[in-house]
């Protein structure tokens, strides 16, 4: 095994033993602003009709596939089982499984053909891959010319004081709220490392650029907590 199969496997088994707590955790967290923030990267997804092909890549528990599946069909695609058995379970009780399909795989290795979908989204996902580089050349592989990536990923806010105030919230009431929830100590502390080590704004779009994309422009939330990066697939 690899080094970076070796993390992608330490990844999957950190969501596999938070995947009961993840959506408390995830809405108590950020008091609730993770709903509003997926709803806003639905509403800015340009192009997208009923009859679009939309991949929502590291799905998890599938709220984000839930909410774009108002604006069109949807497919799920995660590589932890458990996080995508709780997806399943939230798709069933809304009466959503003719408007989403849910599979297994990995982002860096899209089962899918090339150019088959219209938009790729990815929420809080991308700071998890073991090679950003090659998952977004895999997204740009699977979307037609002229598709759209949508990519909401946490980010360090810019604003001084806040920035601070934030830092402490993040780094120090995430993980042990977390770890008291949860039962485990990793995943929480996980969380800010991988924010704090993950490309900013700027260098995020240059990469976007160089990995197949064009008219990449983001969008701050909530004072840069979290932003959301939307560029188009550049023609082949
Ligand atoms: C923080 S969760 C985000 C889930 C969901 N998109 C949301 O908005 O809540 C990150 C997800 O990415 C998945 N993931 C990480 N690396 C992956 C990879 N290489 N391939 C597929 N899924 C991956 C994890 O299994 C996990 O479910």
């Amino acid at each position: 095994m690899t080094e970076i199969d070796k993390r992608a496997r330490r990844i999957q088994e950190m969501f596999a033993s938070i995947a009961p707590r993840y959506d408390l955790l995830n809405h108590l967290l950020s008091f609730n602003i993770d709903r509003l923030w997926r709803r806003r990267l639905v509403g800015r997804l340009q192009g997208v009709r009923p009859s679009s092909r939309v991949l929502d890549v590291c799905t998890g528990t599938g709220d984000l596939a839930i909410q774009l599946s108002r604006k069109c069909a949807v497919v799920g695609v995660d590589f932890c089982q458990p996080m995508l058995v709780i997806a399943r379970d939230k798709i069933r009780s809304r009466r959503l499984c003719d408007r989403i399909a849910i599979t297994g795989g990995d982002a860096l290795r899209l089962p899918f053909r090339g150019g088959s979908f219209d938009a790729v989204t990815v929420a809080f996902g991308v700071r998890n891959l073991e090679n950003l580089e090659q998952g977004l050349q895999e997204f740009a592989r699977v979307l037609r010319s002229g598709g759209v990536l949508a990519i909401l990923e946490f980010t360090r806010p810019a604003v001084p004081i806040f920035r601070e105030l934030f830092q402490v919230y993040f780094n120090h009431w995430v993980p042990a709220v977390g770890r008291a929830i949860s039962g485990r100590e990793g995943p929480y502390r996980y969380l800010p490392d991988s924010v704090n080590g993950f490309p900013d704004q700027e260098r995020l779009s240059t990469l976007l650029e160089r990995c197949g994309f064009c008219e990449v422009r983001y969008d701050n939330f909530s004072a840069g907590i979290a932003a959301l990066h939307l560029a188009s697939r550049a023609g082949r």
